[in-house]
């Protein structure tokens, strides 16, 4: 990271250029992106220099990469990098992880580049480099480092190797590290869940929710998986049948939730309650939070890990006295970084169950970032994230870059 060599923001490949050769060239060079004069790489990142809202703080900045690779360093092209709502929440200064504004990239301003996530290819190594060689995938090993550019330099330390790329595509590396390792480790760490154990979810659409769903289905868990109502009845059927194929239990809605009867109805799929509904995952809060937490078997287990609705949990007293219901929060940062090797292997067992077509993909807006791509359309394609009821989640897929 400390190695890129920066041009000034807005500044194109061609201005780098000393101006004979530009002038002997003339508009080709402005195509002499990936490799440009003397074999600067040359690179694109959506970067921002104050919090605020993406469509007002982001801007698309061109600068170089030198040929001369640190011996310690890694030349990287990233493939596809998603956009989660946490990266808006850091764009907006109100996410804990905030990357340091710098200089590194030649920005006017110093500045942070977006994006968490995301699969990357190596394109050269530095004489030092052992891990790792050209061609080979890789993801980030912690949050923070800037995912939304074209290529970057990157250290070893910086990385996690994918062991193998073979049967899989680049938006499932790239989007595997934040949402499935969140509903791996919150199904497998809070709670000894047995086979027949059930365990009840809101957002249960969303990249996490699909993620336990089918990691629970595969470890004979059962789920009770609650969605807001669609605009129209049938959009809602057909999402509770999507949810139904990728292996839940149940599917209900926010108001079939809130409706009176329905802890006995939980009661009834639970044969009575002799079978345990031991785990809550909340990322949504709010009143709807209150009426899952209902449904938990005494010594059930609430874990919030997001809070889409921005509403605040009311916790009822009677639920900790008589219940003993526990409450716990997961932040999937906190844990990869306390445990990078457990990151790995749950990395890698996630994505040997997608190569075996036992863990699908999430639904995706594929969002292409090519050389020439607006940035307008970048922009919109990131503060649009924030937004319910979306078809897919918006990827960025590197291609003429
Ligand atoms: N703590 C962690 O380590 C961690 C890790 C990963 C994700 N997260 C959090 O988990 C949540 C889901 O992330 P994701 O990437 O899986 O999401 P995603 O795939 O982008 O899906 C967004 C989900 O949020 C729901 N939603 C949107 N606006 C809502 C609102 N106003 N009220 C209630 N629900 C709303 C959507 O439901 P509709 O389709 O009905 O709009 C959808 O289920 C986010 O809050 C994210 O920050 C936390």
């Amino acid at each position: 990271m400390a190695l890129q060599i920066g041009a000034r923001a807005g500044q194109s490949s061609a201005r780098s250029l000393p101006r004979a050769l530009a002038t002997q060239l003339g508009p080709l060079v402005f195509k002499r992106h990936k490799s440009g004069p003397y074999g600067y790489t040359q690179a694109k990142a959506l970067v921002y220099s104050k919090y605020g809202e993406p469509s007002e703080v982001l801007s698309l900045h061109t600068h170089s990469i030198s040929p001369s690779l640190p011996s310690g360093s890694l030349l990287l092209r990233t493939l596809a990098s998603p956009i989660n709502p946490a990266d808006i929440n850091q764009i907006q200064g109100v996410y804990p992880v905030k990357p340091p504004f710098t200089s590194l990239l030649g920005t006017s301003a110093p500045s942070a580049v977006g994006g968490n996530e995301g699969c990357f290819e190596v394109v050269s190594v530095g004489s030092n480099i052992k891990s790792v060689t050209k061609g080979d995938w890789v993801i980030m090993k912690n949050t923070g480092f800037g995912t939304w550019r074209t290529h970057t330099l990157a250290e070893e330390k910086d990385i996690l190797k994918i062991d193998s790329k073979e049967g899989l595509t680049a938006v499932q590396v790239g989007t595997v590290s934040v949402n499935p390792c969140t509903a791996y480790r919150m199904l497998k760490d809070f709670e000894e869940m047995r086979e027949g154990d059930w365990f009840i979810q809101n957002g249960a659409n969303s990249g996490v929710g699909r993620a336990a769903i089918q990691l629970g289905r595969q470890w004979g868990l059962k789920s009770i998986n609650i969605i807001r109502d669609r605009p129209d009845a049938a959009a809602t059927e057909a999402m509770k049948n999507e949810l139904l194929e990728l292996g839940a239990t149940k599917v209900v809605t926010e108001n079939e939730l809130m409706d009176q009867g329905f802890k006995e109805q939980v009661k009834d799929w639970t044969i009575g309650g002799r079978e345990q509904v031991k785990v809550g995952l909340n990322c949504v809060g709010g009143k709807p939070t209150s009426a899952l937490m209902k449904c938990l078997s005494p010594s059930g287990h609430l874990i919030t890990y997001g809070g889409m609705s921005k509403q605040p949990l009311s916790l009822p007293v009677s639920a900790l006295i008589f219940k003993d219901i526990k409450f716990s929060g997961f932040w999937v940062s906190r844990w990869s970084d306390a445990h990078p090797d457990d990151k790995k292997t749950t990395v890698e067992e996630v994505l040997e169950m997608t190569r075996k077509g036992t863990f699908k993909d999430i639904p995706v807006q594929e969002v292409r970032w090519d050389w020439g791509t607006e940035e307008s359309t970048l922009k919109e394609a990131v503060q649009g994230t924030l937004g319910g009821f979306r078809a897919g989640k918006g990827v960025f897929i590197y291609g003429d870059t």
